[in-house]
């Protein structure tokens, strides 16, 4: 990029952040959000892309945590506002988005410029991104839940990677007894435990790994069950009998508390998503080199399970800039961009075509083990009325989290405040 034009448009996002209004001249926004090295990355690739093209592009720095994120998107798009663009989405809003009316149909855009969606994973396109026919949204990255843990403290104390949440307890006590000797601070396991969509991921973790789930043969909702009843009360056990997670599970915890914890040399296992792991390894990191990845725990007579997550990109139908915005998402979705999304920040590319790249396979150890968890992916449900659904469930989750309910009596509260929900959008 030319220096006056990077001076150019720093002035332009200063204006728009000292003055809160949008400035009046030509460019592209494109609102991302996570951790500071993946808003970095973007920055750098975006940078790349106006080097290439001569278009100017303003990053909108979005928070990590998805419920703000979502926030962040509404507001201008309830208000048909022009900005952003084009921007990312949690792979649980794009119904939402699609029913709202705010995604410009991506069939013209992909014939224009001649994107394949071939590469992509027809099942995940098929649920997510197409509606009626239409396709709106294009898989940047999936996500999937993760156990990341201490190598070097599990060999030192004898232990094995465990496999069910039993054998993830027993160690994790035995060890954090010990390793609290020196560190007060230390704990068996992290994961996210606050009130935000992250608990609902959790959560699906662990009652489908004990057979449960909230989606049942027939498609409907059902959080009631002894599965699910089972889980909850072995997230709360976690914390409160077993005390390997810390207090501020169900206050703070949501993936960047989790990620700091642990890189700090505070927790045994971590619950989290592929992101962690370049930042894990990083040069800074204090546990560089000593980290491992595995599937998530299951009950002892259950099967391994991981939340599919995942953040897809789309086009503002309000934006004044569609073209540029059309030759951004190529760019986003290519090979290229793809590849060096994965080898720089370890995550899932969205092309299926990427899991075959040799360079991607060995710096990214955990794509084998992606490939196992999304055999067994719990998907969330994606109806349009997602995000109220999920806002009883975290309420309630929430609430046995913090002892003030038993599974048993919030799981039957929940079901029937999501029977109401549903009736009120007449699904
Ligand atoms: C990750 C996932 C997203 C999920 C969120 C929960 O960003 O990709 O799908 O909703 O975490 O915190």
């Amino acid at each position: 990029m030319l220096a006056n034009q990077k001076v150019y448009i720093s002035l332009v996002i200063s204006a728009f952040l000292i003055f809160g209004c949008k400035p009046d001249t030509a460019r592209l926004t494109f609102a991302v959000g996570g951790a500071s090295n993946e808003i970095e990355f973007w920055e750098k690739i975006i940078g790349e892309f106006t080097d290439s093209t001569g278009i100017a592009v303003i990053v909108l720095r979005q928070p990590t945590d998805t419920d703000q994120r979502r926030q962040g998107l509404v507001i201008p798009l309830r208000s048909r506002q022009r900005d952003p663009d084009i921007f990312l989405m949690d792979v649980v809003w794009v119904g939402q988005f699609v029913v709202a009316d705010w995604l410009e149909p991506l069939d013209s855009v992909i014939m224009a410029n001649d994107i394949d969606i071939g590469n992509f994973f027809e099942p995940i396109i098929d649920q997510v991104d197409t509606y009626h026919d239409k396709l709106y949204a294009l898989p940047v990255y999936n996500d999937c839940g993760l156990l990341y843990y201490r190598r070097d403290l599990l060999e030192k104390y004898g232990f094995r990677s465990p496999t069910t949440w039993q054998e993830l307890i027993e160690s994790a006590v035995s060890i954090q007894e010990r390793e609290r000797i020196k560190n007060p601070y230390f704990y068996g396991f992290v994961w996210q435990g606050a009130q935000y969509e992250g608990l609902i991921c959790n959560f699906l973790e662990f009652a489908v790994s004990n057979n449960g789930g909230i989606i049942d043969s027939g498609g409907s909702m059902i959080v009631h069950t002894p599965q699910n009843i089972e889980a909850t009360k072995l997230m709360h056990d976690i914390i409160y009998k077993y005390s390997i997670s810390p207090p501020n599970t169900y206050t703070e915890m949501k993936e960047e508390e989790t990620r700091l914890t642990f890189e700090k040399g505070n927790a045994l296992y971590e619950r989290n998503w592929p992101y962690a792991w370049g930042l894990h390894n990083g040069e800074e990191s204090p546990v560089r080199g000593k980290v491992a990845v595995t599937v998530l725990p299951r009950a002892n007579n259950g099967q391994h399970a991981s939340t599919l997550g995942g953040w897809h990109i789309g086009i503002s139908r309000f934006s004044d800039r569609r073209t540029e915005a059309s030759m951004l998402l190529k760019f986003v979705l290519s090979y290229e961009t793809q590849k060096n999304l994965a080898l720089m920040l370890g995550w899932n590319p969205g092309r299926s075509d990427l899991y075959e790249d040799e360079d991607i396979n060995a710096s990214v150890p955990h794509l084998n083990i992606l490939k196992k968890s999304f055999e067994n992916a719990a998907a969330r449900p994606t109806t349009p009325f997602y995000t109220q659904i999920s806002d009883v469930l975290q309420k309630h989750l929430s609430a046995v989290l913090s002892g003030e309910s038993s599974p048993d009596e919030a799981l039957l509260k929940a079901q029937h405040e999501i029977k109401e929900t549903l009736k009120r959008y007449h699904e």
